[in-house]
């Protein structure tokens, strides 16, 4: 059966999640919607004209109730950040969007990836304003601060990133924790590493933490690294490939994570965000988590209707 992706919100992050999703070959079938009709049909012409250069797809913009039927709905609709604007910052004005799409997809037959920031926020007024299962309403929350840790740490050690095994949990935003207990290279604790120095922690995390500052300050948003970890999602979940990814979803008590959407480490697959991992944590990472709970709890009671 035709794989349909659809992607609601066709500006700088919705646009690179639909090159990245037709580059990987993710999707027979691409349905673009955004609220400005003319943009996107412009992106849908734009990207159906690249067609000769990527695995065989069609593209066409269409209305969100079509979406229903969709294998994947990426909600990509929204403010972005204003340069040194926070990504709470956002949440009164996305969270009435997100409410309404929301009710909207509640007959959604495939999964909802969220987006949108404050991502962890919204995907739980997402799920509630859906009434979906939990497992398919999916936030991409910190696995672009994971992807992120992981280039970071490999340009300090001079390897792959892909060989690098480190996650960041929590939010996607100020309160993220690097477990950095977990932190490992081919089964080597990184604090073994030759040469490695806890020193270059707070460091290394900052960095990553203001990634998108720094990125914003100097182009006005972030949109390839986000479109590429939304695309290997979507493959993630249409192949169930039952990949460990960090990604964001309702939480009901693993690792004593309860009553709050955020990320943590889980397989992912054609159910979407299946099962929630329990990964070791030292004390001091396990009360950052839970501070991190606590600053999305707070920021979802100030939007609450
Ligand atoms: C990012 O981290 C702004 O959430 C977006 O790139």
């Amino acid at each position: 059966m035709a794989r349909r992706v659809a992607i609601i919100g066709t500006g700088w992050v919705g646009s690179s999640v639909a090159i990245s999703t037709l580059q990987l070959g993710v999707a027979d079938e691409l349905l673009l919607y955004d609220a400005r009709t003319e943009v996107a049909e412009g992106e849908a012409m734009d990207l159906a004209q690249g067609s000769s250069f990527y695995p065989g797809a069609t593209v066409r913009t269409a209305s969100i109730e079509e979406m229903i039927d969709a294998d994947a709905v990426v909600i990509a609709a929204g403010r972005n950040g204003k340069p040194g604007e926070s990504r709470l910052a956002l949440l009164r004005d996305n969270a009435i969007l997100a409410r309404e799409l929301g009710a909207r997809l509640s007959a959604a037959r495939g999964v909802i990836v969220v987006v949108t920031n404050p991502v962890d926020v919204l995907t739980r007024v997402v799920l509630e304003a859906s009434g979906l299962p939990p497992a398919r309403v999916i936030g991409t929350g910190t696995m672009l601060d994971t992807a992120r840790l992981r280039e970071a740490l490999g340009r300090a050690l001079d390897l792959d990133p892909r060989s690098v095994h480190a996650q960041v949990v929590g939010e996607h935003g100020d309160s993220e924790v690097v477990l950095w207990s977990g932190v490992q290279i081919g089964g080597v604790p990184l604090a073994q590493w030759p040469g490695w120095s806890a020193d270059r922690e707070s460091s290394l995390a900052n960095e990553v933490r203001t990634a998108a500052y720094e990125i914003i300050k100097r182009k006005g948003a972030t949109n390839h690294a986000i479109g590429l970890v939304t695309a290997t999602l979507l493959r993630t979940v249409l192949r169930g490939e039952r990949r460990v990814l960090t990604v964001s979803r309702w939480h009901e008590g693993a690792s004593g994570v309860r009553d709050v959407a955020l990320s943590m480490p889980t397989i992912v697959g054609s159910g979407g965000a299946e099962l929630v991992l329990e990964p070791a944590m030292v004390p001091q990472e396990r009360e950052r988590l839970e501070h991190s709970a606590q600053v999305l709890r707070d920021a979802y009671a100030s939007v609450r209707d």
